[in-house]
């Protein structure tokens, strides 16, 4: 005979014991389709929740995300105690603002904006956002240029040039916004962006020139300084002003701590506006992105708007209106706190972690790397030759997730569309005891596939596989 179930509360009123798992809520199905019209307590409510949760991978084996998966105990707390602070309400909230304003400031400084220029910036949802918004200001600027010197654009079509290793979110913007995409594909062994396959491509209607700091196909760097120097000589030969957006999503806070010399950035005469992700190296949760103009003046003030309906006039340059202030506050409690040297520790650590990485794959003799200068935390790898008639990198990745590792495969971009890689994003928490575990992980799946490792890395007595 099926008992019958008799709810928490009424069960502690009926002197039974039991845990929140004996009352009714967890014998039913969930409500799925339809707001319930009786609720529930909160403590089922969390425990049914929290449970389900567990059906998500792990976010701190997930080598395919490049988004923090750990904050420190401080941070967390500041995070909640805001929690419920809009932003965009910066009459209610005005100190949200003024940390904003510290934090532009600081990243700005980072990204070397020269003492003459007055430069702007703000904090977004994510680099996407970012990106939106820094070419709708070239494109804005590019029309009112046009109109300054009396040319009509109705029949002129505007237009960006990238390469095919940028993130999707370009495509977005030239769709979105109605401006034709000039994308130069890639080629095989060249991935990036290169200042030779730049020059067939620009023209007077040219609003941007799209360059990545750490692409998401294989984490390397376009040839920015040599494109910027390009823009210069397209400049003075035929006075055309073609501005650089650097999307430095992943790179931006990573080489300015591990080489800082290397110029990229603001330094450059042509890079007006540069996009970073706080939530990526810049070490915070999602979602946290930051866009900074070299100066005011490449931010056309059409694109502002000025709002009073919240108390106070509120200019607002954004694609959505309201979101947490919690996130920019996590931001400046990174910057406070880690300072320069503590976020350079912390890349060092991360750099030398993929290169130790790095080279453990390479010596499986199963891999190839795509890019053996490792200028940022990613390693992409594809398969030799040699083994692709024994299993694709899809079934790699499928393996590795049966141990718990999320390590994505994709194909590259067309044209370079044979080639299928494996990509594997270092983090913050993702420790040389990690990468150890992981190595020995895959020398126990090639043991299966009888590729005959063991034998190979066994002669070199400080090989990873011997700690196991
Ligand atoms: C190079 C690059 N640009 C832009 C983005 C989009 O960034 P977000 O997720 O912060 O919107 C990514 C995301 O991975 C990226 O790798």
């Amino acid at each position: 005979m099926l008992s019958k179930k008799i709810p928490i509360d009424e069960a502690e009123k009926k002197g039974k014991n039991t845990t929140i798992y004996g009352s009714r809520y967890f014998s039913q199905s969930v409500p799925k389709f339809e707001i319930p019209e009786k609720g529930m307590p909160s403590q089922a409510a969390y425990r049914l929740i929290h449970d389900e949760m567990n059906l998500d991978g792990n976010p701190n084996l997930n080598l395919a995300s490049f988004v923090t998966t750990w904050m420190e105990e401080e941070a967390d707390k500041l995070i909640s105690e805001n929690n419920g602070k809009n932003f965009v309400d910066n009459d209610e909230y005005p100190q949200s603002e003024i940390i904003q304003k510290r934090t532009v400031n600081m990243i700005a400084r980072l990204f070397n904006v020269p003492e003459n220029y007055s430069f702007i910036g703000t904090s977004t949802i994510g680099s996407s956002e970012a990106i939106m918004l820094g070419l709708l200001a070239h494109k804005w600027t590019w029309r009112k240029k046009n109109e300054e010197k009396g040319i009509d654009i109705k029949n002129k079509t505007p237009n960006i040039v990238m390469g095919a290793d940028v993130h999707v979110v370009w495509e977005k913007f030239a769709k979105y916004f109605d401006t034709e995409l000039r994308m130069i594909p890639m080629e095989e062994n060249s991935y990036v962006l290169t200042a030779d396959k730049v020059k067939e491509h620009v023209d007077e209607n040219t609003i941007a020139i799209g360059v990545v700091l750490g692409t998401t196909f294989t984490g390397q760097i376009d040839e920015i300084e040599k494109i910027n120097d390009l823009l210069i000589e397209i400049k003075e030969d035929k006075g055309w002003d073609i501005p650089i957006h650097v999307d430095a999503a992943s790179g931006g806070f990573v080489v300015p701590f591990t080489s800082p010399d290397f110029k990229w950035d603001f330094r450059l005469e042509h890079v007006r506006s540069i996009n970073t992700s706080g939530h990526k190296y810049g070490l915070v949760y999602p979602g946290i992105g930051w866009l900074i103009f070299k100066d005011k003046k490449y931010l056309p003030d059409d694109l502002i708007f000025h709002v009073n309906y919240l108390g106070g006039i509120i200019p607002t340059f954004n694609l959505n209106f309201s979101k947490g202030s919690s996130m920019i506050i996590a931001q400046y409690y990174n910057l406070l706190h880690l300072g320069f040297e503590g976020y350079s520790a912390i890349m060092e650590n991360l750099m030398e972690t993929t290169r130790y990485l790095a080279k453990n794959l390479n010596k499986t003799n199963v891999f190839e790397l795509l890019d053996t200068e490792l200028n940022l935390p990613i390693i992409a790898i594809k398969l030799k030759e040699e083994f692709k008639n024994k299993f694709t990198v899809f079934d790699i990745s499928r393996r590795l997730r049966e141990k718990g590792w999320i390590i994505p495969a994709y194909s590259l971009p067309s044209n370079v569309e044979d080639t299928a890689v494996l990509r594997i994003v270092i983090k913050e928490n993702f420790s040389r005891d990690m990468a150890e575990m992981l190595i020995k992980h895959l020398h126990d799946l090639f043991k299966e596939y009888n590729l005959g490792f063991k034998e190979k890395n066994n002669k070199n007595k400080h090989s990873v596989v011997n700690i196991f």
